[in-house]
């Protein structure tokens, strides 16, 4: 007997479950069907996010920063620490902790919102009248049937050819995230978002960290002139990254890993490293999905082709975040969720591209929204540039953190904010503010104008805004 659900979501990640939790606040009869796994065997949802990607790595950035703070930069204020000493073990068992109470805390959401939870892969079986046979493939085998669909699959680490993830040597982003101890010496393919961050916290508990990247441009994503004071910061903290390399063969060995390479000049060089994370972007996972059974129909990248607003070729079958075009950020696949379930009720449900913050959780943060001073120039656009660096903030200099700057792009002739671009303390929370003035239009002189709390690091904000219009108070 097939049980009948008005909506099933297929992947309990940050799309799944959140469109889950929405599509039921509307009140439809939801179930969810995620197959991650705890090392018990139990349920684990909550998607890469959760188990092996934003929380965990965030986790351990804290304790590798309180780390590096207690060794190089308590002495400034006065403390002397000596003595100082990492426990890996204990660090990484806090960071699985912090992953567990997301993970039952997911359950619990499920719960409260009378989502029935199944645990297992689901995948399709046919079309039948007016919509999907589903298929949970758990500790028990169940078929579920439901007319509306949301693939929420998610992504997996891209593999470099000849360098498969065994997680001892060769490592993804799941291996980097639970090392039982510090390599001496750590390599990183790929100078993206997960080779910084994860870089970072290995390089901050003393491992000497080699980044090879193969394109020439340093965050050639990121608008160049904080890119640039972002490469300075990570140079001068140890973090040795190559720029236009092209890897050739990865050997790995039961002592080490081997990776020869020819870096941009074109000389052939060997890099010895006891391991080897490899971070060169993610593919959308659609492994057991079994699409072709319904026809549901991927593009070149193995990605479920969507509309604008995350439609399949298929009627009722909806897709969301990374399975599907666009970045591959917690928060955009979210939007995506609330924003199907909210179609599916006949709302207007609303995602603007626009305006997704993008956040690198190093040290400086790095963060973003809209449009860098190269694409500008590119797309002809006529704009006004205000920078403001966190050297002359008050707050800053109290913290003891004065790295980079908060830089406003607005339209020339209208002032609107066109992008707003940040590196230094706490960029990653200081975004919110540039979010908020895009979603509402808003000119650089709003933002200019709005009072500002002292001493933050927000009056930067202001500061930059006030750059604009070349009168800054503080600089
Ligand atoms: P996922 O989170 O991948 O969830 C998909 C779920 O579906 C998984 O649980 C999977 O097991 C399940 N599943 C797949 N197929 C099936 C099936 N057939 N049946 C049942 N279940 C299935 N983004 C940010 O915004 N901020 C960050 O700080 C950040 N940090 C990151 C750090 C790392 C190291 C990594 C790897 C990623 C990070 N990301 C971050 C990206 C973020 O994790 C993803 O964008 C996000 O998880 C995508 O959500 P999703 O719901 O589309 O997919
Ligand atoms: P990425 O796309 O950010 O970076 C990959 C890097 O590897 C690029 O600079 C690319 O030029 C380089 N590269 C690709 N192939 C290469 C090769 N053969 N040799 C050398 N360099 C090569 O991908 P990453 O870091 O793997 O992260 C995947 C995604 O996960 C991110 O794009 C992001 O969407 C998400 N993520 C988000 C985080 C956040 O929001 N803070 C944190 C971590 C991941």
């Amino acid at each position: 007997m097939s049980k009948q659900f008005d909506v099933i979501v297929i992947g309990g990640g940050p799309g799944g479950y959140i469109g889950a939790i929405r599509a039921a606040q509307l009140g439809f009869n939801v179930a969810c069907i995620d197959e991650w796994k705890n090392d018990k065997g139990g349920p684990a949802p909550g998607g890469t996010c959760t188990n092996v990607g934003c929380i965990p790595s965030k986790a351990l950035l804290q304790s590798s920063e309180h780390f590096e703070h207690a060794n190089k930069h308590f002495a400034d204020h006065g403390i002397t620490a000596t003595g100082v000493k990492m426990d890996v073990a204990k660090m990484v068992g806090r960071k699985d902790a912090v992953v567990k109470q997301n993970n039952d805390g997911i359950l619990y959401l499920f719960k409260k919102n009378k989502i029935s939870f199944f645990h297992g892969r689901g995948s399709f079986v046919k079309a039948v009248d007016g919509g999907y046979e589903i298929n949970v493939a758990g500790s028990t085998d169940e078929t579920l049937t439901a007319r509306q669909v949301i693939v929420a699959t998610g992504s997996n680490a891209r593999v470099l050819p000849g360098a498969p993830f065994d997680e001892e040597r060769i490592l993804s982003n799941d291996g980097a995230l639970r090392m039982g101890a510090v390599p001496k010496r750590l390599g990183v393919i790929g100078s993206g978002v997960i080779g910084l961050e994860l870089g970072s916290v290995w390089r901050r508990l003393g491992a000497d960290v080699t980044i090879l990247e193969g394109l020439p441009t340093f965050l050639g994503a990121v608008d160049e002139q904080i890119a640039k004071e972002a490469k300075k910061a990570f140079d001068k903290q140890g973090l040795k990254i190559e720029l236009g390399v092209k890897i050739g063969e990865v050997k790995a060995g039961k002592k080490g890993v081997n990776v020869a390479y020819t870096d941009a000049k074109g000389e052939a060089k060997a890099l010895d490293v006891d391991q080897l994370i490899v971070s060169i972007g993610r593919v959308p996972n659609t492994i057991g999905l079994n699409a072709e059974a319904v026809g549901l129909k991927l593009d070149e990248r193995g990605a479920i082709v969507v509309d604008a607003d995350c439609r399949t070729n298929l009627p009722g079958v909806w897709a969301v975040g990374d399975v599907v075009r666009g970045p591959m950020l917690a928060h955009k696949a979210e939007e995506e969720g609330v924003a199907v379930a909210e179609r599916m009720a006949g709302q207007h449900g609303h995602v603007n591209f626009n305006t997704i913050p993008w956040v690198i959780y190093t040290s400086p943060e790095i963060s973003w929204v809209g449009r860098t001073e190269q694409q500008l120039k590119e797309q002809g656009v006529k704009y006004k540039a205000g920078t403001f660096p966190f050297l002359a903030n008050g707050r800053a200099r109290a913290l003891g953190d004065t790295t980079g700057m908060v830089k406003f792009l607005a339209d020339a002739a209208t002032d609107e904010i066109l992008g707003v671009h940040i590196v230094g303390p706490q960029a990653s929370e200081l975004i919110a503010e540039a979010v908020v003035a895009m979603e509402f239009k808003a000119s650089s002189e709003d933002i200019a104008r709005i009072c500002h709390a002292h001493p933050t690091l927000s009056e930067s904000m202001k500061e930059a805004a006030l750059a604009v219009d070349k009168r800054t108070l503080n600089f």
